[in-house]
């Protein structure tokens, strides 16, 4: 697939004799999209970490806008401009809210479109631009998040892997981490959205990935999902 940003083919991975991705395909279009659902347990955060090299697949390919990337170190696959929000935040949280934004542009991709700078990162979101020499463990949960997005994008990447930023947020807050990924959508980054809630995810994605017990159950797009209530109850659990 010519315009493909990112793309699973047949991933088989495992954690020691746990086999938790079996035969995982799906395709991330450039700039599209794509929300990746499924109940807890399901394979969601395995397919992210496959995807950045943090966990090597067994078997199967990973490409990035159609370069084999499946087994090469992080950083390698970090130049090839994928990044990656963690399950959890994960900021640094000894060091200022500044720091963590250096330590991620030390490593990241040096295309041709390099927009994302402290600059840019503290423009969309001032808050963090507010605290820029607080440590970050003294952030609120959405500033961390926030954060933990800044950290990923000064990376400059082509591709933004973003795994339960929702997660522990109030409703408030939600909103706020939902329309920054419609900004970055409408940058023209190629986006996969991991959640466990089909609610947050429909309005903003092109396409729906569903994993279930560590295999893809459905894919389809998300207008021909959202009303779609016998995949949804079967596979998420939900109405
Ligand atoms: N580091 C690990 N070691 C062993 N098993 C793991 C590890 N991480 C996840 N798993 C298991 O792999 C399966 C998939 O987990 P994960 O990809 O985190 O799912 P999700 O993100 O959809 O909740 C689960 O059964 C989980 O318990
Ligand atoms: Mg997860």
């Amino acid at each position: 697939m010519a315009n493909s940003a990112l793309e699973l083919s047949d991933v088989d991975a495992f954690y020691g004799d746990s086999h938790v991705l079996q035969k995982v395909s799906f395709v991330l279009g450039a700039g599209r999209l794509l929300g990746l659902l499924g109940r807890n347990g399901a394979g969601k955060s395995t397919c992210m970490n496959v995807s950045v090299g943090l966990v090597p697949p067994r078997t199967g390919s990973v490409e990035v806008f159609g370069t084999p990337v499946a087994r090469l170190p992080p950083e390698m696959i970090a130049a090839r401009g994928v990044a990656l929000v963690p399950q959890g935040r994960r900021v640094f949280k000894s060091l200022t809210v500044r720091e963590n934004l250096m330590v991620a542009a030390q490593t990241g991709f040096t295309g041709r479109h390099a927009p994302w700078t402290e600059a840019t990162v503290f423009a969309m979101f001032p808050r963090l631009a507010e605290r820029r020499s607080q440590l970050a463990g003294y952030l609120s949960g959405g500033e961390q998040q926030m954060l933990a997005i800044g950290r990923a994008l000064m990376a400059n990447p082509r591709v933004l892997l973003m795994d339960e930023p929702s997660e522990g947020l109030a409703p408030q807050i939600v909103a706020e981490v939902m329309a920054t990924i419609r900004k970055l959508k409408e940058s023209g980054l190629s986006i996969v959205l991991v959640e466990q809630s089909p609610k947050l995810v429909f309005d903003i994605a092109d396409d729906i990935v569903i994993l279930n017990s560590g295999r893809v159950a459905v894919i389809s797009t998300a207008a021909a999902l959202k009303n779609d209530d016998v995949d949804l109850r079967q596979h998420l659990g939900v109405f």
